[in-house]
């Protein structure tokens, strides 16, 4: 038996990383995917990606309006949803003394707020016993530098997810954080790594990780999966690490 089969799972930023590698898991393990993304083409590979299970819906997660259109696509569609793993996220390194305005706007409008009315618009087509998993870092326990403004946005991740902990207790929803040290993701590139400069990047990170080396995406997939399926049902409201132990050092 497959461990998510005729769930229906919404992930958001599944078109790329970790949201992708967990849209694959999911629908290989029995679910219905729903995917949004920012970019119409790369939601459409990725839906192909996934195969036939899946949808893309296009929206940006910092406009509230874009969650509902997503719940009300999810219910027609599907009649609501069992999980909802809220993993669209930025991060802009950067030394506070230099951070902007519209830079700690922009981290907080995708990261917080996009996670917190994300869930609030899917909440009433959440299905009783469902799983919600929060993508948060690692880096809202363990100080790296110039992550000020992302750590804050991933600490309240973790504040919200406790606290919804509660709040769907009586619904049977589970609510956990699912943490990702470094791992190897688009979002490397997005912090300004330069494709020449990968290989001395990946080998200066993997020296402060004790397993020594970067998670990969599946890796993550598989910690998700874990927080989406009966295998966790008796957990909520936890900040699941999965960072080659690197919060140790
Ligand atoms: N990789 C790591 O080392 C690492 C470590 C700790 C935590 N994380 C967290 O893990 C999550 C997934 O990251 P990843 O590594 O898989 O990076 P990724 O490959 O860059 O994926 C991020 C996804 O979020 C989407 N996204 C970003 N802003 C969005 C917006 N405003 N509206 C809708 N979608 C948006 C991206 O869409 P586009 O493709 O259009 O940009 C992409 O699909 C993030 O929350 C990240 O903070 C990653």
């Amino acid at each position: 038996m497959k461990q998510l089969q005729d769930k229906v799972a919404v992930i958001t930023g599944g078109n790329s990383g970790i949201g992708l590698a967990a849209a694959k898991l999911f629908a290989a393990e029995g679910a219905k995917v729903a995917i949004t993304g920012r970019r119409r083409d790369v939601v459409d590979d990725a839906v192909r990606e996934i195969g036939a299970a899946a949808i893309g819906i296009r929206g940006d997660v910092a406009d509230p309006a874009h969650h509902h259109e997503v719940a009300e696509i999810v219910r027609d569609r599907f009649g609501g949803a069992d999980i909802y793993m809220a993993n669209a996220g930025v991060n802009t390194i950067r030394p506070s003394q230099h951070v902007s305005e519209a830079e700690y706007d922009a981290q907080f409008a995708v990261n917080a707020r996009g996670t917190f009315f994300g869930v609030q618009a899917i909440a009433p087509v959440l299905r009783d016993g469902g799983s919600v998993i929060l993508v948060g870092s690692l880096a809202s326990d363990k100080v790296l530098d110039g992550h000020a403004v992302y750590a804050g946005t991933k600490a309240a991740i973790g504040a919200f997810a406790r606290s919804w902990a509660l709040e769907f207790k009586d619904r049977g929803i589970r609510v956990n954080m699912l943490s990702p040290g470094p791992t190897e993701t688009a979002i490397l590139e997005k912090l300004g790594v330069a494709p020449e400069d990968r290989g001395s990047f990946v080998d200066m990170m993997s020296g402060a990780i004790p397993l020594g080396r970067l998670g990969q995406p599946g890796e993550l997939a598989r910690a998700a999966l874990f927080l989406a399926s009966d295998a966790s049902s008796f957990v909520t409201g936890i900040n699941l690490r999965v960072d080659g132990g690197m919060a140790l050092l």
